[in-house]
């Protein structure tokens, strides 16, 4: 696949099959993950791959309490049965990092540039991504991480769901780029 085609054909996957992801499918996309840049070459990611679909029920059931607390906006979508934060996606992988206060920005910013080419690698193989940026809010407990098996002294930095996509998603839409100024 073209990088073009692969970029703008990239999206938010919301809707899985119940196929299962190969593990040369997520050791591929994990490998995808660790050739983004990082500052200072650290290579700070610590991968934890969630196939277990009572673990990543836990994880929405959890995500869904938590978001109706802080998003009271959210709370009447929140209060379904259906997985309304991971889609039933058979894969949950949870980048993280060592707990360091110092490093803790980087770390987040590496670990987005590797979650980018972990989603454009899955699109090449015909696999669906999502960014679960409200299962980041479970960073809020600590108790819970541990549950679904982040270790003491690892910093959720990026959570999100692979897994094959059910059904066609139109193309997405962009503005285009705002170029403020283009000094010459
Ligand atoms: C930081 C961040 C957090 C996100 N969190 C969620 C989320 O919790 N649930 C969800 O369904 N989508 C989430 N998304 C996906 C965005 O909604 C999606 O990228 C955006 O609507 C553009 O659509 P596209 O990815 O299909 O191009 C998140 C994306 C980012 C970058």
């Amino acid at each position: 696949m073209e990088i073009e085609e692969c970029i703008r054909g990239r999206r938010s996957v919301r809707h899985y099959s119940d196929e299962p992801v190969s593990k040369d499918h997520i050791e591929a996309v994990l490998e995808a993950g660790v050739w983004a840049p990082t500052g200072m070459n650290r290579q700070p990611w610590k991968f934890i791959v969630v196939e277990d679909k009572d673990v990543i029920k836990l994880v929405s059931d959890e995500a869904k309490k938590l978001v109706s607390e802080v998003m009271p906006n959210m709370a009447e979508m929140m209060d379904s049965e259906d997985d309304v934060i991971c889609y039933r996606a058979p894969v949950l992988i949870l980048i993280c990092a060592e707990s360091d206060e110092r490093w803790s920005q980087v770390n987040l910013l590496d670990s987005v540039l590797a979650a980018q080419n972990m989603f454009l690698k899955a699109h090449e193989l015909g696999l669906g991504t999502c960014y679960m940026g409200f299962v980041a809010l479970l960073k809020q407990k600590p108790g819970i991480l541990g549950t679904i098996g982040v270790p003491d002294g690892l910093e959720l930095m990026v959570p999100l769901i692979l897994g094959h996509p059910k059904g066609e998603q139109p193309p997405g839409e962009r503005n285009k780029p705002d170029v403020t100024a283009w000094i010459k």
